[in-house]
Formats: C-alpha cells, structure tokens, sequence
C-alpha cells in the first residue's frame, strides 16, 4: 500500500486518483482551487464522467481517497506523487507547461525525503528534463528522487472504464527502483497481466502524441475517403466494415463524421506538428491530418448550406454540442463551426444537447437553447446531428417530421436510417454514404 499524491483535480488527474484508490493505495487528490476540493469533500463531482461519482465516492467510503487543497502537507507524506495538472495549447501551438512546472517547483522546495515524481499530464516530449531541472533548482538540500513519465490514455465518457482497465501502461523512468514502485502502484493490471511497458522518459513522451496522433491521421484519412465515397456511388459503412476485417487496420477509429474535436486530439497533432517543424522532421502526415480535419468541419457547413439551399432567415436545429458522446465537454466540437457557419448565414440557431447546452452557453450566448430534441425540432426548417448521442439514434423519425416545418436532415454522424429517411421522403444528406 502505498501513499499517492495527485496534484490536480480535473479530468486526468480525478479519473486518475480515484483510480489508484480503487487499486487499494491511499490517495491525496489536491487541488489549488478551493471551491472544487469543497464540492468533491461533499460527494460531488465538478465534472460530467460516467461513473466517476460512484468511483469517487465508494473510495471515500473506503477511507482511501481524499481531498486537500495543502500541497506542502501531502507531497511531505507521500511515496509517489503525480502531476495531472493541465496544459493547455499555448499561442505557438505547443502545449503550455506552466501550471505543470509551477507544481514542480513546489515539489522541490517540499521534498523531504526519496520520492517517485511522475507527470501524468500531457506534456512536450523533452519536458522530463526540464522539470527535473526546475525541481533540482527548487529544493533546499540535495535529495534523491526519480521521475517517470506515465502517459494516460483515458477518453471522454469512457474515462473509468479505460483507467481500470488499460490496454497498456507505459513507465518512462531510468531508474529500476522507481519501476518497481510504479508496479506496485497498478499491481492489480500487473496481476492481470495487462502489459506495463518500460521506456524511457522521452519514449513515454514520444508515446502518448504518436498514439493520439494516429488515431487523428485515421480519422481524417476515413473522412477522405468517405468524401470520395460521396463522389463514386460507394457506401463508406461497408468500405470501412471491410476494412476493419483487416487485423492489420482495425476497426476501431474508422467512423466517419463532421471533424474529430475535443481537448486532445487538435492540441496534441499541433504540438507534435510543431515539434516536428522545430526538430526540422516535419510531420506531412499529421499536417495533413490537422488540414483534413478542418476542412471536414467547413464541408459539413456547405453540405447544409447546399441542402437547403442557403441558411438566411432559416430556423436550424443543431442535435448534439458536444464532441462526441457521454460528456458534457464542447472543446473544439464541429458543432461550434457549424453553429457559427449557420449565424453568418444569417440563420438561427435551436440547440440541443442532452447535458452539454451549458457548455456551449460560454461559447454561443445568443442561440436558443432547449430541453428536449422535440422542443429544438419543432417547426424548423432543418435538423442537423452533430453527436451520436443514443437518444438521437431512437428518434421517432415519423414523429420527427411531423413537427418539423420542411424535412430537410443532415446526418453528420450516421447514425439514422437511410431507408427510413427515403420511406419517409426525408430531403436528407450525410458522410459518404450513397
Ligand atoms: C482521446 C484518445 O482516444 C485517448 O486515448 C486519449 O487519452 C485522450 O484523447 C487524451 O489525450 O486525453 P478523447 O479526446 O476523449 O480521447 O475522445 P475520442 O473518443 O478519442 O474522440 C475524439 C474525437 O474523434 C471525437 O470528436 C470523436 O467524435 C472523433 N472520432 C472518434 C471520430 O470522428 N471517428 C472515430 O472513429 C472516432
């Protein structure tokens, strides 16, 4: 059993902490904003994860997990501290890492005794060192520590579900002792025989863009070829299907739809973008990826602009705000694109988002808002789907058209029923299916 400090109480570092709790260790979860360390003391959970409150709160039961905003305190009394702190895109498309290396500098100037330190937060590969270098600046006296980079893989709405039950965990640290407490701290995986990967701290570093890159490159190569699709009479549901068959593809990732968004995958190919351009071992593929995906958000725009034959005085439903499905996060949505095309064009705005609308409030103030899809869609003059939520895939389609004003849809995702929209004499448009 060990004692684990995580610095950070947003998306990665919460998931993470509650996590490791959950793996039997005594978890400190800290954060310097006191209002969120007040509401996750009484239960509650300041962001919308799929059973996180349920994680959180049997872990508290528990007596394992528990919440400070006392950072001197908690890293003088742990073994392992993380840093799950945020970083967001900085003005020259890298990654901004000062939240991580103010935390850092604390850490130095609190270390007691031997510590493991290890960033869970997405940072720049070459950030290990620096922080190294900021912590041995910081401390007071000389005093053994090791740092280990260990990347997360954790997606929106599926958050909990992939800490407890990785796909792999990568320890970056040039110290054995340091991977050993780093096992112990995810024994149950260990003892489950989920793979845990020893690398280098850049090799955990390099990890976590490439993977997270990949997965951006193949979502904007599927779009280009369901774009294609559209042009030869094929149908990119069966293309993909096939081609996911291919042990070598995989099936997972090859959805097509309006643009992929969130807060990883546009920052991450930019920072590794960047990198690549600063190293002078420009990435083409992943530029290209990053242009791909803007494009598809524009096409999506045009698509309903040429469906309906132009936005200006047209009542528009928009059905989903948020990136993708189970969360209530609109960072880099296609939704955003789309609503702003939509109010250019001299349209107006009904949206709706199963728990995402207060979200977009920050973004689109001047829309109007509704509760129920029903409530959105009624006597408008086209409906668009923006994300896969179920409740959009159960619409009644009868019901659907019959409050609409004309029964213009686009699909962006493709989740409806061709058939159905035909029998229904739905006027009907969406990615790359004939
Ligand atoms: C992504 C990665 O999948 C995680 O492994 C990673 O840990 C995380 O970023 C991160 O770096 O923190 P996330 O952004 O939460 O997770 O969500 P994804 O499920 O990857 O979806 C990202 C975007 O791609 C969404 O807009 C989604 O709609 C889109 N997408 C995804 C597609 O358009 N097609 C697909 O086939 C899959």
């Amino acid at each position: 059993m060990k004692n684990i400090a995580v610095i950070g109480t947003g998306y990665v570092g919460l998931v993470s902490g509650a996590g490791i709790s959950d793996f039997g260790h005594y978890v400190t979860c800290v954060d310097i904003i006191d209002s969120k360390i007040t509401l996750l003391k009484k239960g509650q959970i300041p962001i919308y994860e799929p059973e996180l409150k349920e994680l959180v709160n049997r872990n508290v039961r528990a007596g394992r997990l528990n919440f400070t905003t006392k950072i001197e305190k908690t890293i003088k009394n742990s073994d392992v501290i993380f840093i799950a702190v945020g970083t967001p895109e900085g003005e020259n498309g890298l990654a901004d890492i000062s939240a991580v290396e103010d935390v850092a500098r604390t850490i130095g100037k609190n270390l007691s005794d031997y510590k493991v330190i290890c960033t869970k937060s997405t940072v720049p590969i070459g950030t290990g060192e620096k922080i190294c270098k900021i912590i041995d600046d910081a401390m007071l006296k000389p005093i053994k520590y090791d740092y280990v980079s260990n990347p997360e893989f954790l997606r929106e709405g599926s958050a909990v579900n992939d800490f407890l039950r990785p796909d792999r965990v990568i320890i970056g640290v040039n110290s054995y002792k340091a991977f050993d407490i780093m096992k112990k701290v995810y024994s149950p995986l260990f003892i489950n025989e989920t793979p845990i990967l020893h690398t280098n701290v850049a090799t955990a570093e390099m990890i976590k863009y490439a993977s997270n890159a990949f997965l951006a490159l193949k979502i904007s190569y599927v779009n280009e070829i369901a774009n294609l699709c559209e042009e030869v009479g094929a149908d990119i549901h069966q293309v993909t299907k096939a081609m996911g068959q291919d042990g070598r593809i995989s099936k997972k990732f090859l959805h097509p739809g309006p643009g992929y968004g969130g807060s990883c995958f546009p920052k991450d190919t930019n920072a590794i973008a960047s990198l690549s351009i600063e190293k002078s071992v420009k990435m083409h593929t992943v530029l290209a990826a990053i242009k791909t995906n803007n494009k598809q958000k524009l096409r999506m725009i045009n698509k309903l602009d040429s469906l309906i034959n132009g936005f200006n005085q047209k009542n528009i439903a928009i059905l989903g705000l948020a990136f993708k499905p189970n969360t209530d996060d609109v960072r880099e949505s296609a939704s955003i694109d789309m609503i702003d095309g939509i109010i250019k064009g001299g349209g107006h705005v009904m949206a709706y988002d199963p728990i995402a609308n207060d979200s977009m409030k920050k973004y689109f103030s001047n829309i109007t808002y509704f509760d129920s899809w029903e409530d959105a869609c009624s006597d408008v003059d086209a409906v668009v789907i923006m994300t896969e939520w179920n409740e959009f895939r159960a619409m009644d389609l009868k019901k659907l058209k019959s409050i609409m004003k004309s029964p213009f849809i686009l699909d962006t995702r493709n989740i409806l029923s061709i058939s159905l929209l035909k029998k229904l004499n739905f006027k009907y448009d969406n990615v790359g299916r004939t």
